[in-house]
């Protein structure tokens, strides 16, 4: 089994949540791109969908999904999005896709995050994969040297501008332990938007696509 086939049955395992006459939140990356395709399928049942990025939203209106305003929607019931790295406790690194702060956004008003992931997702410890951090433009510097000083090792992503109009620092060589406290930590840097640590407000439940079958935790 590829990992994209391992991403699709973990994608279409998460339809099992989605109820109908809800309007459901949509995150971002390959596999909610899978997700997306089996929402279609059920698009006549549901309200529509508030989506985290504009390629999500691109994909969401092209299949005659509604997409709505999170500002006009009270509440959501799940959200489904994928992960870049996710621990047994079910934190996650995100922003691999550079759209962490609208999924941070969407992800705290639903009631539950349903995270959606293939098997070489998880780990022991988050880290390994480089911790995406979005900045206002103008402080990439200072905020480079503040993410120097917590002991990473910030790369500026060249060429990436996030649907917010900012830019994004991937953070090399950390080991995270205290994945809520550092999610605190470098949220208060000054320009600092958000950071892809996404401890505080993990996942409610995590479908993996394994070759033995989309397995629900
Ligand atoms: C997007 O910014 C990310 O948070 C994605 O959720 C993450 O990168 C997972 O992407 P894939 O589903 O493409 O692996």
């Amino acid at each position: 089994m590829t990992q994209d086939e391992m991403k699709k049955a973990a994608a279409w395992a998460a339809l099992q949540y989605v109820e109908a006459g809800t309007v459901v939140g949509v995150g971002t990356g390959s596999t909610v791109n899978h997700f997306i395709d089996a929402l279609g399928s059920v698009k006549d049942t549901i309200k529509g969908a508030v989506s985290s990025s504009e390629a999500s939203t691109e994909k969401l209106k092209a299949l005659g999904i509604d997409v709505f305003e999170l500002n006009d929607v009270s509440e959501l019931d799940i959200y489904v999005d994928g992960a870049d790295e996710i621990n047994a406790h079910n934190q996650m690194i995100k922003g691999g896709g550079a759209a962490l702060t609208r999924e941070k956004i969407v992800a705290a008003v639903a009631r539950q995050f349903i995270c959606i992931v293939d098997n070489t997702k998880h780990v022991d410890a988050l880290g390994q994969f480089p911790l995406p951090v979005e900045v206002i433009p103008m402080a990439r510097s200072y905020v480079a040297r503040e993410l120097l000083k917590l002991g990473g090792d910030p790369v500026y992503r060249q060429g990436v501008v996030t649907d917010n109009g900012n830019v994004i620092l991937d953070v090399h060589g950390l080991s995270i332990t205290q994945a809520a406290e550092l999610e605190e930590k470098i949220n208060q840097i000054v320009g600092v938007v958000t950071n892809g640590l996404f401890a505080q407000r993990g996942a409610n439940i995590v479908i993996t696509g394994t070759p033995e079958g989309p397995q629900i935790k």
